[in-house]
């Protein structure tokens, strides 16, 4: 069996880390640690899917996030303009000098044509263009595609369903990440986030919609809050 493990606050008091542990993989995204975390999700990574805009959070803590003695990979994804081969900006320098240093860990960046085949994917899901709606992909979607991709059965832990932060009354109030207990709350982003037009914002709201209907293809469970989607 294979697990998702997101990154928000949901997971805190759930005691699923050792559950979490038992998967044959791991999947952990961006800068979410394990080290002071370990009851509530587990102390194992196998993968662990990084946007661009988190690179410097996850090289500035070797210890936590690449000094690992068994083999881990790292998928950064990004625009090409930033971490793409041709552009040779301090990102894609900095992924070089990681993969040369920790050369335990097996690291990969998502082509350009396969950037785009996750915008295609999107569109295709959602009916919008990405570019034109002025948004990004997030890295749940990439970790979620991946995970796809790679697994036979997914367990997802921490993810709030489509409908979740319209319900009246509404939801108590969650940080985003279990990390940052101070942090912003989890609802206000994702609904803040859906209704944005500038750009820089993701469609979190309108992806959950589309992992709710992948579950009924695909062999994923939702756990934490557990619910929901079951694929039977
Ligand atoms: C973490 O790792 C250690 C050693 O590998 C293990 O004994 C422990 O039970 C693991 N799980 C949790 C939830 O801490
Ligand atoms: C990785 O950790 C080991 C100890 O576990 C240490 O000896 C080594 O210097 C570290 N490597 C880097 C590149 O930080
Ligand atoms: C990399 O793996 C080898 C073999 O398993 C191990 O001896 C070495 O200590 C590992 N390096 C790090 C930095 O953990
Ligand atoms: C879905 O995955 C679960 C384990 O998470 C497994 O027990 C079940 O048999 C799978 N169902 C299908 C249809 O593959």
């Amino acid at each position: 069996s294979q697990s998702i493990k997101p990154s928000s606050s949901h997971v805190l008091g759930s005691g699923a880390g050792a559950e979490i542990d038992r998967a044959e993989c791991v999947i952990r995204m961006n800068d979410a640690p394990t080290t002071g975390y370990e009851a509530d999700v587990g102390n194992r990574t196998s993968l662990r899917v990084v946007a661009h805009s988190s690179v410097f959070r996850v090289v500035r803590r070797p210890t936590e996030f690449l000094n690992h003695s068994n083999n881990m990979a790292i998928i950064f994804w990004g625009p090409p303009t930033k971490i793409g081969r041709e552009a040779k900006g301090t990102l894609y320098r900095l992924i070089q000098r990681v993969s040369m240093t920790y050369s335990n860990l097996s690291i990969f960046t998502i082509t350009p044509g396969k950037m785009r085949k996750f915008d295609s994917l999107f569109q295709k899901e959602t009916g919008r263009d990405r570019e034109k709606s002025r948004s990004w992909l997030s890295t749940g979607w990439f970790t979620m595609v991946i995970a796809i991709e790679i697994c036979d059965n997914i367990k997802v832990y921490g993810m709030v369903p489509p409908n979740y932060c319209g319900r009246r009354p509404q939801p108590k109030r969650m940080p985003y990440h279990y990390y940052k207990p101070r942090g912003a709350d989890e609802c206000a982003i994702y609904l803040q986030n859906e209704r944005g037009r500038r750009g820089n914002h993701h469609r979190f709201i309108t992806e959950k919609q589309v992992f709710a209907r992948w579950a009924k293809s695909y062999n994923i469970t939702f756990s934490h809050p557990f619910c929901i989607f079951s694929n039977n």
